[in-house]
């Protein structure tokens, strides 16, 4: 059986009461029951995982790299646009990792057009929402 882990970044847990115009009005706690209950049509056991915390977010990174994990599927929200250490954990872990944005962010401010993270991970699926996730966890499924 495979394994996948989801990684959000910070301000996520906030879902659903953060600018739900921009995020929508569904919480974290949906998209985890979506994915588990996906996962298990795929056959795949999901681990899920949401962090403010920058170095939480490269410490996860080491762990799952040494931990056998076949995919990751990451939204590092603002660090993505920040973060080299993200991207080093990234690159370093040697996992496949899909980076799902859940608005599109080429279509909002500047600063959130440039991804640290993109260059190193496998694909972007950015702007179809919580579909973006499920998106990714049908790929890393295959
Ligand atoms: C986000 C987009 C980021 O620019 C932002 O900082 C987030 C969420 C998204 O899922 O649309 O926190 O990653």
């Amino acid at each position: 059986m495979k394994t996948v882990a989801v990684i959000n970044g910070p301000n996520l847990d906030r879902l659903g009461r953060r600018e739900p115009e921009i995020y929508g009005s569904f919480s974290l706690d949906d998209l985890k029951s979506r994915l588990k209950s996906e996962a298990t049509g795929l056959g795949v056991s999901l681990q899920f995982y949401q962090s403010n915390h920058e170095g939480a977010l490269v410490d996860l990174f080491g762990q799952l790299a040494d931990g056998g994990i076949d995919g990751v599927i990451l939204n590092g929200a603002a660090y993505t646009h920040t973060s080299v250490a993200l991207r080093d954990a990234v690159s370093a872990s040697g996992l496949r990792v899909i980076e799902v944005h859940i608005s599109n962010i080429y279509g909002r401010e500047a600063f959130r057009k440039h991804s640290y993270t993109a260059p190193v991970c496998e694909g972007v699926i950015t702007g179809l929402g919580l579909n973006g996730y499920s998106c990714a966890l049908q790929h890393l499924a295959q």
